[in-house]
């Protein structure tokens, strides 16, 4: 996810000590946290691959990434870290330096370092690139997990998915981020492209990202299902897209307080007997307070009753 045009800019630094990547600045939130761990840990048997982070920012969702590799494999995470100098002389480099420039100014590979320090022994392979480059440390048909989400402009992004679909293997998931933010036009644009024609089949939808995979959907869809069945906070409904069936998840917020039984005036009357009787026994007589600002409707009927029943 971006920062939004008006946003507040993001902190370039977290405020405390990093103990959880909820500590660490960004964009990554609960329930694709949930997604990326059950998908991830499904993958644990599996023969050793690589992941793959493209657009790290200050590592909120590389650290979570991070917790999955496993002896023999790689994570490599391949961000700008702020180098606009290595976008080149076009259009949509221009574009692109535009977005860097208004949203990750301040972003230093250091502080990514850091952060991503804070929670594990090892820095994963750090590239300090254009999303591009990925193809340079990452072999054909070796990854088995990528997370795009640098620059969210159509060219770029589109130019993403297609060295996505090349890098994953068999069974590998690709996880699209903000697919369906008004500021990122270019993004729905271009995952509904490669979901059309390129290939790629949509698994499950969260808020903010998209989860697919470029051959048979049922493992990862199954992995969803069994998370949603097990979590009473979570939510699903399926829609066919194109031929595919696909969850649209949600997470349930705070929950409002159950409603209570309905009190009419008699029932008000009633409590404000017996507040004030029960007062009238504790307190002795005081003087009279300063006078409340009035309080209208119910609220203020009971208040009212309160106070003629009242010993003070
Ligand atoms: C939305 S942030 C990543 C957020 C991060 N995944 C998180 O969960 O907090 C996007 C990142 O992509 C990087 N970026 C933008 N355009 C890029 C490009 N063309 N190549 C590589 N990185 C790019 C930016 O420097 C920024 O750190």
């Amino acid at each position: 996810m971006t920062a939004a045009p008006g946003d507040a800019p993001p902190l370039d630094r977290p405020r405390g000590p990093v103990r959880g990547f909820t500590d660490i600045p960004g964009w990554f939130y609960w329930l694709d946290y949930l997604l990326f761990r059950a998908l991830l840990r499904s993958q644990a048997a599996s023969p050793p691959g690589v992941l793959v982070e493209i657009g790290a920012y200050l590592g909120k969702s590389a650290v979570v990434i991070g917790e999955h590799v496993r002896p023999g494999e790689e994570l490599v995470v391949v961000d700008l870290f702020g180098r606009t100098d290595l976008l080149p002389g076009s259009a949509v480099a221009d574009a692109n330096r535009a977005e860097v420039d208004g949203s990750y100014r301040t972003l230093t590979r250091q502080t990514f370092e850091q952060n991503y320090r804070a929670l594990h022994p090892q820095l994963p392979t750090v590239v300090e690139g254009l999303s591009e480059t990925v193809v340079d440390h990452v072999a054909p048909g070796t990854a088995r997990f990528v997370h795009v989400d640098a620059s969210h402009l159509f060219d770029v992004v589109r130019a993403d998915i297609a060295r996505t679909r090349e890098l994953l293997r068999p069974g590998g998931v690709v996880v699209l981020d903000d697919w369906r933010s008004e500021h990122t036009p270019g993004v729905a644009a271009a995952v509904w492209e490669a979901v059309l024609t390129g290939g790629l089949v949509p698994v499950a939808l969260t808020p903010h990202k998209f989860y697919g995979v470029y051959d048979d959907p049922a493992p990862a869809r199954r992995v969803v299902e069994d998370l949603v069945a097990g979590d009473a906070d979570l939510r699903s409904a399926t829609q066919s897209i194109a031929g595919h069936e696909v969850l649209r998840l949600r997470r349930l917020g705070a929950k409002p307080a159950p409603a209570g039984p309905r009190l009419d005036d008699r029932d008000l009357d009633r409590l404000a007997d017996r507040v004030a009787e029960r007062v009238g026994r504790r307190l002795d007589a005081r003087p009279a307070p300063a006078p409340a600002p009035a309080l209208r409707g119910r609220a203020g009927r009971a208040l009212r009753a309160l106070r003629r029943r009242s010993p003070f």
